[in-house]
């Protein structure tokens, strides 16, 4: 038995845009207490420390704060070397950047270094798990389990399948994606912490025949996840539904091939109507809302309150490389921004929740991950108020946890994240 002494924080549901304070709970002297890599217990150290057994080992890491380990609801490791990349929107920035930088993955070397480089960016960033794309070829998909395997970490990704409208070097079709993807559906879903992801990259560069490929897929799986882009720039949109004229919406697409579906995950959801949200909230479907992808790449406003109110799953996404940052605090400031733009509020509590139980919620994980009821796997971030000077400043004019969290986030870089810990062992810091 180990048990972790500091300030604990973690949210039993959605604080909400007014913060709800029964949906989280915050012990400012508080005990985490860890047994074979699960939660035993949390709570005041006054009431749990008396109880612990007499040969639990206590680490004392006062004046820190442990939160659920952070959750990235999409991202794509292949761009880890392409943040930043200048001046365009989504269709040319995908060929301008995204695609020569995935064609390097044809050398299965440079996946597997580019894998173990992204899985150790997650760590020092405080995410403990996260919905990955990979590239076309199947060794990335291999790469990136390997890399969060050797880590003891949960993580769900895929290979992509791309059959239309890409370069060359990129293209696969509906029976080799088919063969692959199921390959790697059996070495790796279930096994130890990881899981796979159907993943067709977007209507636009599957065909139909494809698509269908990708639902009987899917069909046979139940339990595998399915991870797609929907909805995020005007032209892809109108682009699609040329492609695409008998369906409704977009979404619509997804739906008429059996994609959308529990463990269906959806970057960026921008654009949609009551209707679509009606329906992903009906068929179990989940939004990732990736701000700083949709902020950087001119993308548009995703809608929380709307989807929220429609009874969507909803969590934060990085969308590194056209998202700016692997940093969860850093995406929950931006996320903050986007609301505001729409004149709604995003409360610090709620901006967390986004980032752990919310994001577990989306990928149906939250029975094992995404705060620390008894039993859940643990996996924690040990946050350091004072990992900068100026956050340190920042804090002195704090009153609240509150106030705390939501200063911490909008100045937080990776300094301000201590140590990070998978099934209750220090895997960073
Ligand atoms: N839509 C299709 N592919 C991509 C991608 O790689 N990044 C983003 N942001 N949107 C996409
Ligand atoms: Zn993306």
């Amino acid at each position: 038995m180990q048990a972790l002494r500091a300030s604990v924080l973690h949210c039993l549901a959605d604080p909400g845009e007014k913060s709800n304070p029964a949906a989280f709970e915050y012990f400012e002297d508080g005990l985490l207490v860890v047994d074979a890599g699960h939660v035993a217990e949390v709570g005041p150290t006054d009431v749990l420390l008396g109880r612990l057994p007499a040969d639990s080992q206590v680490l004392d890491h006062t004046g820190k704060l442990i939160v659920p380990g952070f959750i990235d609801c999409h991202v794509h490791f292949p761009q880890l070397d392409i943040i930043g990349s200048y001046g365009a929107q989504l269709l040319d920035w995908l060929n301008q950047y995204a695609y020569p930088a995935e064609m390097k993955f044809a050398d299965p070397g440079y996946a597997r270094d580019v894998a173990h480089a992204f899985v150790d960016e997650l760590l020092r960033n405080g995410t403990t798990t996260a919905l990955v794309f990979g590239t076309v070829h199947a060794h990335s998909a291999d790469a990136i389990f390997e890399a969060a395997g050797a880590r003891g970490m949960r993580l769900v990704a895929g290979k992509v399948l791309m059959d239309s409208n890409c370069p060359d070097e990129l293209r696969d079709d509906s029976e080799t994606g088919y063969a692959e993807s199921k390959a790697l559906i059996d070495r790796w879903h279930g096994n130890g912490r990881l899981g796979y992801a159907i993943t067709p990259r977007f209507a636009l560069t599957s065909s139909a025949e494809q698509l269908a490929m990708a639902g009987r897929l899917a069909a046979e799986h139940p339990d595998v996840w399915i991870h797609t882009h929907l909805a995020e720039n005007h032209d892809e949109i109108e682009e699609i539904a040329r492609q695409f004229p008998d369906s409704r919406s977009y979404l619509d697409v997804y739906d008429q091939f059996d994609l959308l579906r529990e463990r269906a995950v959806f970057a960026h959801c921008l654009h949609m109507d009551d209707e679509d949200r009606a329906t992903m909230s009906k068929k179990g479907g989940a939004a990732a809302f990736c701000p700083t992808s949709n902020l950087f790449l001119g993308s548009g406003l995703f809608d929380l309150p709307a989807m929220r109110a429609a009874g969507i799953r909803c969590g934060l996404g990085t969308d590194v490389g056209g998202g700016t940052s692997l940093s969860l605090l850093a995406t929950a400031s931006e996320a903050y921004k986007v609301l505001h733009l729409q004149e709604h509020a995003l409360p610090a509590m709620r901006a967390l929740y986004l980032a752990t139980l919310g994001a577990a919620e989306a990928l149906y994980l939250d029975d094992k991950i995404g705060n620390f009821v008894p039993g859940k796997e643990a996996d924690f971030t040990m946050l350091d108020f004072e990992g900068s000077p100026l956050t340190a400043r920042r804090m002195r004019a704090a009153a609240s946890i509150d106030e705390k969290l939501f200063a911490l986030m909008t100045l937080a870089d990776d300094r301000n994240v201590a140590s990070t810990w998978i099934l209750g062992d220090e895997a960073y810091g």
